[in-house]
């Protein structure tokens, strides 16, 4: 780290907090009993996408008083929160928040304004604090409030119960929370829910009241409690007729009653990847490692919620062939919610070293074999990237200040860039880094420059040879990939890659020994197959592998792609199935884009789906699916 981003290192007496030689966060004044982690300054940790002014006045404590009201679709309530401030004015972020009073703690007014709406960052609210270390702000949050989904009874696999669930990350909690929502901003927070019985509220905290506490007719209130520092897109509910299972000695799986058992049969594994991932990087340092399997409208395949990863229906595969997303989001409590990414455009911190995390969860699980063949996707993916967006364009940088987090860069990039660093160094070598990363870092914010610097200071430590091989600068600042790019085993897919040459010499589907394939094959054939085909062979396909009917959503997205973009008939009463049955974007997304670039065949069939699938996804897949129906670019 340079002297000049030392001393930015935001630990001013008013922080309470400050850095001990060996980076830890000290515990120090007023909030003793929490840790006040540190706020960077450095330009490049500045976040456009909030309007806090942390240098003035921070949040470092959110204490939530809501109820859920579905009638309504609101969270209406109070949110009291810490302060730390060395001037008069607390900027938060909020969208939508219609609030009704702000005062401090002995309930005296405080001054607040709500300044204009921009459609994204939503409004500052600005409160002047006259002395007051704590507010209290009541307010409620808007029906379309973009964090929360409110899903009716028969959106979910009950039937008979109504069901809400958030999402946080990125900038979406300011819809649901008058916070500083920034993810350089850590808080610890508490909550008290109170939702309709017989529901059940969890949190992405520590469950202080399993069963619920009686609070008032008909009513049943849920506590929770975040005693560690993190950035505030991290703070999740779900509410929901809840069954729970536990899987192992800190791990356990919450679902709807009707999908417990085939969410607790595909999770069996998780303990095991516990404790893989703590053998590589350290301790897990959360407590408990449970889960929620969520009705199919979540938008994502999971998020990392810290104690408690939301998941989609959709990994569920009956074979445990989809459960990298488990690694995926158990690393994130390593990478993401232990070192967090100062800002939006750094996200490659987040999701890069995670994406390389999961992969050796994986080798350590399963063996190189799977591992290998994982890997040998992901790098697909990041060619099929550089393929859509040009390899010179600015978006396929890893450091990318345009901060559009859509694309898949981040991911397969940023784990390739990892795995070079491991080739060049070592295995070992690099292991014992990456641990003393997030030991050296935990609780704190990390920009690509601190990530750097602390690579060079740790790892290369002046070895002028190695600097050299390693490329840094190019791999985190620039377009492309760089040459010395570790490229996955070329024999991973050796035994798919001869039976597809056969295939595409016309071979017959019958000879393809596709029964006998991992998903990870499957989906390497599917994808590798030309991407004109006529009805012909795709029905012999179709036939012969059962495609149209897998219940393996990533081989079912791969087929449809293929068959849509050729117009295979057959198809459209299974995509309609599909995009009926599940919001998540990253099946729906490219669906949708598919059939509208297939003139009026295509374009009548998303029109007629998507005006009867739109009202139950998530904002977060309308979003891009409105723009993709305008005719815009899609993501
Ligand atoms: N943190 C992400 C989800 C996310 C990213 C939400 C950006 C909002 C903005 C999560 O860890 C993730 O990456 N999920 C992936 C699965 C993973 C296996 C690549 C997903 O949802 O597909
Ligand atoms: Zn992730």
């Amino acid at each position: 780290m340079s002297k000049r981003s030392l001393a930015f290192l935001l630990t001013a007496a008013f922080l309470t907090a400050c850095t001990a030689p060996g980076g830890e966060v000290v515990r120090t004044g007023a909030s003793a009993e929490r840790m006040t982690a540190p706020v960077l300054l450095t330009p490049d940790a500045k976040d456009v996408s909030s309007y806090a002014r942390p240098e003035i006045a921070r949040v470092t404590h959110v204490a939530l008083e809501l109820a859920a009201d579905f009638a309504a679709k609101r969270m209406a309530g109070t949110a009291t929160l810490d302060v730390a401030a060395t001037g008069e004015d607390l900027v938060l972020d909020s969208k939508g928040l219609e609030i009704s009073a702000i005062t401090d703690a002995a309930g005296r007014p405080l001054q607040w304004a709500l300044g204009g709406a921009d459609e994204e960052k939503g409004s500052p609210l600005t409160i002047k604090l006259a002395g007051a270390r704590k507010v209290r702000i009541a307010y409620r949050s808007a029906p379309n409030a973009e964090a929360l989904q409110w899903l009716t009874p028969e959106q979910t696999a009950g039937k008979r119960q109504p069901f809400l669930f958030s999402q946080g990350q990125a900038i979406l909690n300011r819809s649901w929370i008058p916070t500083q929502d920034s993810p350089g901003i850590r808080q610890t927070w508490e909550a008290r829910i109170t939702v309709p019985e017989p529901l059940t509220a969890v949190m992405s905290g520590l469950r202080l009241t399993p069963e619920g506490e009686a609070a008032g007719p008909g009513r049943r209130a849920f506590r929770f409690s975040m005693d560690k520092p993190v950035a505030p897109y991290l703070i999740a509910i779900a509410v929901g007729d809840l069954a729970f299972q536990s899987l192992g000695p800190r791990s356990g799986v919450y679902a709807e009653p009707a999908t417990i058992q085939r969410a607790a049969a595909e999770l069996v594994d998780t303990e095991k990847m516990i404790d893989a991932a703590e053998a590589l990087y350290g301790p897990y340092r959360w407590g408990r490692y449970d889960m929620i399997v969520l009705p199919p409208a979540f938008p994502y395949g999971g998020m990392e919620n810290p104690t408690l990863t939301f998941l989609t229906p959709t990994f569920i595969a009956g074979d445990r062939s989809l459960n990298g997303l488990v690694a995926h989001e158990l690393a994130h409590s390593w990478s993401g919610n232990l070192v967090t990414n100062a800002v939006w455009p750094d996200s490659w911190l987040n999701e890069g070293i995670t994406s390389y995390f999961e992969n050796r969860i994986m080798e350590a699980l399963y063996g190189t074999g799977r591992a290998s063949q994982e890997a040998t996707l992901s790098w697909a993916d990041m060619e099929a990237s550089f393929t859509e967006l040009g390899r010179d364009a600015p978006g396929t940088r890893l450091h990318d200040p345009s901060g559009a987090d859509s694309s898949g860069i981040v991911y397969d990039k940023g784990s390739v860039f990892l795995r070079t660093i491991e080739r060049t160094v070592g295995r070992e070598r690099f292991d014992r880094y990456l641990r003393s990363y997030f030991d050296r870092h935990a609780f704190q914010p990390m920009t690509s420059a601190r990530f750097l610097a602390d690579l060079r200071a740790n790892l290369v430590r002046g070895d002028r040879a190695i600097e050299e091989r390693l490329m840094l600068d190019q791999w985190v600042y620039q377009p492309g990939l760089p040459s010395n790019a570790a490229r996955p085993d070329p024999q991973a897919f050796a035994r798919v890659d001869t039976a597809l040459a056969a295939f595409n010499g016309g071979g017959a589907a019958s000879a393809l020994p596709y029964s006998g394939w991992t998903t990870a094959e499957r989906l390497r054939f599917l994808n590798a197959l030309p991407r004109e085909l006529s009805t012909a062979r795709l029905q012999e396909l179709d036939r012969t592998l059962g495609l149209t009917h897998s219940g393996n959503s990533e081989v079912l997205f791969a087929w449809l792609q293929l068959a849509l973009a050729n117009r295979y008939e057959p198809a459209v009463p299974a995509v309609e199935r599909f995009l009926m049955s599940m919001g998540r974007r990253k099946f729906v997304a490219p669906l949708f884009e598919t059939l509208m670039a297939e003139g009026d065949w295509g374009r009548r069939i998303a029109m007629r789906t998507y005006a009867k699938a739109r009202p139950t996804y998530h904002s977060v897949t309308t979003g891009t699916v409105d723009r993709t129906m305008k005719g815009g670019s899609g993501s």
